[in-house]
């Protein structure tokens, strides 16, 4: 199968180059010069765990390319992906389809017959529909199909989430276009990864429905954190005794500082504004993205309640800043709100994160970056932890106790233990316990 990636980021790139390791022929274009540049001289972009590898055996075996120039390689193509991105609209929280469309019509004219048209990139109900308008507008006799396959990989395990889904949603309104991608997927079905066919439209809904009920879920057990707090309960016992329950689930009831990322905050507000526009509002949605937001805010407060109130001329060591682990990926983290919170008041915040230095100093001004969590520790009066690194479990505390002016650690991603923490000298502060 000859298969072109429109789009390069993290889930072009690594879906493109899953499916060039399952075997197919895959072609992945960018419009981002500097992208492409790095791709070719054997550099990733992004930080993705195995992609470098990934990236060089399917290069060296001939069966990954990367190029600028869409018109050399979409007249041979079976399937075209789109994975461009879909950002907040500014202004009314819809997605931003202006990309897709681009793509849709700068593909048209070079797409051969049978071609199948697959949207990657997350899309509100419809555009699939619209997708298919554009092509059929511009090319009236061209025998294409257009389908939906949106994708679920979490950044940070993006390579085992690929090639081990849970299930991979296919929205298709013609038998071709199913027997394409029943093709390009046909090696995960030795993993028994079950391939969900269905229509287009429910295809698309499938992954808001998804990220907006992994949104609830994490905010959910926020609330319930908060509340332990207030009771003297430990969160982690609540959520164990919840998860265990098979209906339920375990996975996603971690208390922090409010989810961010790529994903759930620009999700969660289109799937609002698909339901108003269908005259479907999504109340439970509208509440969870509210009170994510307000959390996202009360953090820095909490950070500041933590060290007594009195905050003048303090310094805090900011340990993380992505929105999670394992990804160089800063949009919408917990970490830009309490930063700003923090520098507001007036408190000089000295950070450190071992991937997200440099996507940060272009989101987040005013921070001092440090080159590790005892340099940003040096001189502070609080360590608070915000991203759940591996680097940051098993600090060092008697050492980290010389660094900062007091030892006060504010964890909100609740790593530690509390009794390890305070045999060691320290005021201990986390999430719901
Ligand atoms: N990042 C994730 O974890 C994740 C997971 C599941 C789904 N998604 C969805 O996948 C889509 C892509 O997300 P991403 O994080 O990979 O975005 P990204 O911003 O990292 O990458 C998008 C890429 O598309 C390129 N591009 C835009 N228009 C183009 C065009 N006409 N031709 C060629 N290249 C073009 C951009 O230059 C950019 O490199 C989004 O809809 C997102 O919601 C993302």
């Amino acid at each position: 199968m000859r298969i072109v990636m429109i789009g390069t980021g993290y889930v072009g790139l690594v879906s493109g180059t899953c499916f060039a390791d399952f075997g197919h022929h895959v072609t992945c274009v960018d419009k981002d010069k500097s992208k492409i540049d790095a791709l070719l001289d054997g550099r990733i972009p992004i930080f993705e765990p195995g992609l470098d590898a990934l990236v060089e055996s399917n290069v060296a075996a001939g069966r990954l390319e990367f190029t600028l120039d869409i018109a050399s390689v979409l007249p041979e193509a079976d399937a075209v992906f789109i994975a461009v991105g879909t950002p907040t609209r500014r202004g009314d929280g819809h997605a931003d389809l202006q990309y897709v469309y681009a793509a849709a019509e700068e593909m048209a004219p070079l797409l051969r017959d049978g071609a199948v048209v697959i949207d990657k990139s997350t899309v509100p109900v419809g555009t699939g529909d619209e997708v298919e308008r554009i092509i059929a507008e511009k090319c009236p006799q061209l025998q294409f199909s257009v389908a939906s396959n949106p994708e679920f990989l979490r950044e940070g395990a993006a390579i085992d989430d690929f090639m081990r889904p849970d299930r991979v949603v296919i929205g298709v309104n013609d038998e071709h276009a199913e027997e394409v991608l029943q093709e390009i997927y046909r090696p995960l079905t030795r993993n028994d990864s079950p391939i969900l066919v269905m229509s287009r439209r429910a295809a698309e809904l499938t992954k808001y429905a998804a990220n907006a009920f992994l949104a609830t879920k994490i905010t959910f057990i926020n609330e319930i954190a908060d509340l332990c707090e207030k009771v003297g309960a430990d969160v982690h016992d609540v959520a164990h005794g919840i998860g265990t329950d098979s209906r339920i689930g375990a996975r996603f009831l971690q208390p922090g500082p409010g989810y961010g990322g790529s994903c759930f905050p620009k999700d969660t507000l289109a799937l609002l504004q698909t339901g108003q526009q269908y005259g479907a509002p999504l109340q439970i949605v509208g509440s969870v993205v509210e009170v994510n937001n307000q959390r996202k805010r009360a953090m820095g407060e909490k950070v500041i309640e933590a060290m007594g109130g009195d905050i003048a001329g303090k310094t805090v060591a900011l340990l993380g800043l992505t929105f999670k682990a394992n990804t160089d990926d800063m949009r919408d983290s917990p970490s830009i709100d309490i930063a700003r919170a923090l520098r507001d008041a007036g408190i000089t915040v000295r950070a450190y994160d071992p991937e997200g230095m440099e996507t940060s100093k272009a989101v987040i001004d005013g921070l001092t970056y440090c080159k590790d969590s005892y340099d940003a520790m040096s001189g502070a009066d609080a360590a608070v932890i915000v991203t759940e690194w591996d680097a940051f479990r098993a600090l060092d505390l008697a050492r980290a106790k010389e660094m900062l002016n007091q030892p006060l650690l504010v964890d909100l991603r609740n790593l530690y233990s509390r009794h390890d923490v305070e045999k060691q000298g320290f005021r201990y502060v986390a999430v719901g316990r």
